[in-house]
């Protein structure tokens, strides 16, 4: 039997405008521009306005994916969005944009963290494929800096705001669409507190003291988290290779989580990957999380060569969770 395919057909991202530089960060905490540039290759990053939620920047996302698309909101049969930085604990942020583009689909979040576009365009692939819906919109949203310590010197300095959408199809319904093939996902809770919002949960509901600790804010173990995620990209990297039956020389593009530029580098030694193939833009937007990889590949379908057939997406994030995916050009 043939297995039907699911298509990103189109894809948008949104930046807010206000760029937060490093020498800007230098008047907030004891850093320097030299140490953020060196030690990550983040130059500058965006932050949403005091008044705009996660949500409004998934909405302005989603109102230019369907621009691009030409397609109605009444089209769309579901909404999955992906964040770390939600409205709210509940509802979910889904339903939130779901209500701000006036959708009467079903909508849901996704919580992978930094592999929260992976999770939900995976999730998005199982529903095309089971023949459950047709168009599905797929957004990945963060306002990092409603959970960030700015007194936090070592955390502070790597996030930005931003938001992708993509609309996964069970038809090309562009002529650059690209389908998902090979997808290999996983978790490891067991260091699920070297990246974490400690307080504000069943756990450690939010309180006096957890609010004046800033317990409510973003914490992690800066080295543990970097060494876990080179770890576990190179082994899904490899993973997915195999279940492809691909070898890395025919990647024709390659997409990773843009946390640390030293996270990527590793990654490049390790498969040998000519750097002119591989997407980078930490250094003007650091890690926006779960928005990371499909700001990316937005950023790159805009001027894709038609030659670039095989296009291996990776990331990792906070649980540990960790995706990779291979996207093929049509006609493959
Ligand atoms: N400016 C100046 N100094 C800083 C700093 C900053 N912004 N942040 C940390 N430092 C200091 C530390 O306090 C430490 O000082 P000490 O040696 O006196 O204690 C020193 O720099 C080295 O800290 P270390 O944590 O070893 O630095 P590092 O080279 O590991 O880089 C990260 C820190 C956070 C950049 C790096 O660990 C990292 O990128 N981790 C993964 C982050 C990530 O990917 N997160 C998201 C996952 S999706």
């Amino acid at each position: 039997m043939v297995q039907k395919r699911a298509y990103i057909s189109e894809t948008s991202s949104y930046l807010p405008d206000t760029v937060m530089t490093n020498s800007q960060l230098e008047k907030v905490v004891e850093t320097t521009d030299e140490w953020i540039v060196s030690r990550t290759g983040i130059k500058e990053r965006r932050i949403a306005h005091k008044e705009e939620a996660t949500s409004d920047l998934g909405v302005k996302a989603a109102h230019k994916l369907l621009e691009k698309a030409q397609l109605d909101i009444s089209q769309v049969d579901l909404i999955i969005v992906a964040t770390l930085s939600p409205d709210y604990i509940f509802p979910s942020t889904a339903c939130i944009i779901q209500k701000k583009l006036k959708a009467k689909c079903p909508a849901f979040d996704v919580v992978a963290a930094c592999s929260g576009m992976m999770f939900a365009l995976a999730t998005a692939k199982g529903y095309i494929t089971s023949g459950l819906y047709k168009n599905i919109m797929v957004i990945a949203a963060e306002k990092v800096s409603s959970i960030l310590d700015y007194t936090d010197r070592s955390t502070c300095v790597l996030f930005g705001d931003g938001a992708c959408a993509a609309l996964v199809t069970d038809k090309p319904l562009s002529d650059h669409a690209v389908w998902m093939d090979e997808i290999v996902l996983g978790s490891d809770g067991e260091m699920h507190q070297a990246l974490e919002v400690p307080s504000g949960g069943s756990v450690e509901p939010l309180s006096k003291e957890a609010l004046e600790e800033k317990r409510h804010c973003l914490r992690m173990d800066g080295r543990v988290v970097f060494r876990h995620a080179v770890k576990r990209m190179i082994s899904s990297i490899s993973e997915c290779l195999k279940k492809g039956n691909i070898e890395i020389d025919e990647i024709d593009y390659f997409i990773p989580h843009q946390a640390n530029n030293r996270i990527i580098e590793a990654i490049l030694k390790r498969f040998m990957i000519d750097p002119q193939k591989v997407h980078r833009n930490v250094e003007y937007i650091g890690n926006v999380c779960a928005a990371s990889v499909g700001i990316c590949l937005d950023e790159y379908l805009e001027h894709r060569s038609k030659s670039d057939q095989n296009i291996l997406m990776a990331a990792f994030g906070a649980g540990f969770t960790w995706g990779t995916m291979i996207l093929k050009g049509e006609g493959r």
